[in-house]
């Protein structure tokens, strides 16, 4: 896809929106009528061009303005990126990948010269070119994780694995789907996910640990995860929730085309080489239910999905209050027909 980076915003005026062919491409999770959580893990595998999955990290149209988002976001909450300090050889095993995938993937806005320890790192969507040496966290303007986060799409934690599990113990969160990262870090597999409803008894979390444990170096996985969002913002975190918590009862069966959005996660898991720790990314898509039904079949299949969620999952992803209306809404898409598997 041809890359003209948008001007647009995730707060405020909420100037944020898809071009066609970015919702031609948008993600969406739901190859069924309904929906319920499980292992749904897969080699991250290159897909078709032009798709998410064509590279190991997607940068799209909405590149600049989300680094520009985080940016604001950090300077409000510099807590927002953290590292426990036996993270660093891991923190510098996540700037080798970023940079030298993003340079591979995209060179006409990347460039990464290495001579032994020497690098040069060119990012030219965001005017930036800096000299330094791997290795060397003094060579560089923050530490290597926070450094290299700032310029990549999707927030990121690194985890180091111990003890059988793995440990949440550095991570860049500014778009979160209401989760705090100063509340989970330095959290295990199972404690960070403690709020989540239902999948712990199916055996989805014991099932997923035991999968990624061996997640072996040069064959990342990845999934999708989902929930939907009122405007399209960014940072709904629990710090920032006085800012975007009321904005769920400003849905209006006149405004939710265009206020709710569906909030999909392309997550990715690699294992990183020498701290032997593993880079679990976060890549956020959004897209307004209006942009979505302009795809044929996803206004019927959201219909579906949404209106036999089970009650727990609304209640958990927070939808309770304005998924009556959406499903309405969405109505007028469903004719009832077979929509057969896959979108
Ligand atoms: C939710 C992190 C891997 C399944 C969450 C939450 C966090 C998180 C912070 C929110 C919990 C809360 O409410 O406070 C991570 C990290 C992972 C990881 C850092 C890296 C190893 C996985 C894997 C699965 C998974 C491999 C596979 C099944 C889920 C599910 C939810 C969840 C189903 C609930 C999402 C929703 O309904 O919106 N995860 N997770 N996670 N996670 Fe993970």
């Amino acid at each position: 896809m041809t890359l003209a980076f948008a001007q647009e915003s995730f707060r405020d005026d909420y100037t944020f929106k898809n071009s066609p062919e970015a919702i031609r491409r948008f993600p969406l999770p739901f190859p069924q009528d309904s929906y319920m959580y499980s292992v749904n893990m897969e080699p991250h595998v290159p897909g078709p061009v032009g798709s998410v999955y064509e590279h190991a990290f997607d940068i799209d149209e909405h590149y600049v303005a989300e680094c520009r988002d985080r940016a604001i976001t950090l300077a409000r909450d510099p807590g927002r990126c953290a590292s426990l300090p036996h993270m660093i050889e891991a923190e510098w095993d996540t700037l080798e990948l970023l940079m030298t995938s993003l340079a591979a993937d995209y060179p006409e806005h990347f460039a990464l010269l290495r001579d032994g320890n020497r690098w040069v790192w060119t990012n030219r969507p965001l005017g930036l070119r800096q000299d330094f040496i791997f290795g060397d966290a003094s060579t560089l303007p923050q530490g290597p994780l926070e450094y290299i986060t700032r310029q990549v799409q999707g927030d990121f934690v690194v985890l180091d694995q111990r003890e059988g599990t793995l440990f949440a113990d550095a991570a860049m969160v500014t778009s979160q789907a209401d989760w705090s990262l100063t509340f989970d870090v330095g959290m295990s597999f199972h404690q960070w996910h403690a709020p989540v409803p239902l999948a712990h008894d199916m055996g989805v979390f014991d099932r997923a640990l035991k999968y990624l444990m061996m997640l072996q170096q040069g064959r990342p996985v990845r999934r999708l995860n989902w929930t939907m969002t009122v405007n399209p913002r960014l940072d709904t975190s629990p710090e920032t929730y006085p800012e975007w918590g009321t904005d769920r009862a400003s849905v209006t069966p006149d405004n939710v085309g265009k206020k709710v959005h569906l909030r999909v996660e392309l997550q990715t898991m690699f294992r990183l080489p020498r701290s032997n720790g593993m880079l679990f990314s976060i890549r956020c898509y959004l897209a307004s239910l209006e942009e979505l039904c302009t795809q044929p079949r996803w206004g019927a299949r959201l219909h579906r999905v949404l209106g036999s969620l089970p009650a727990p999952l609304a209640e958990y992803k927070g939808l309770t209050r304005y998924l009556p209306t959406a499903v309405t809404w969405l109505s007028q898409f469903d004719d009832g027909r077979d929509l057969g598997p896959g979108t």
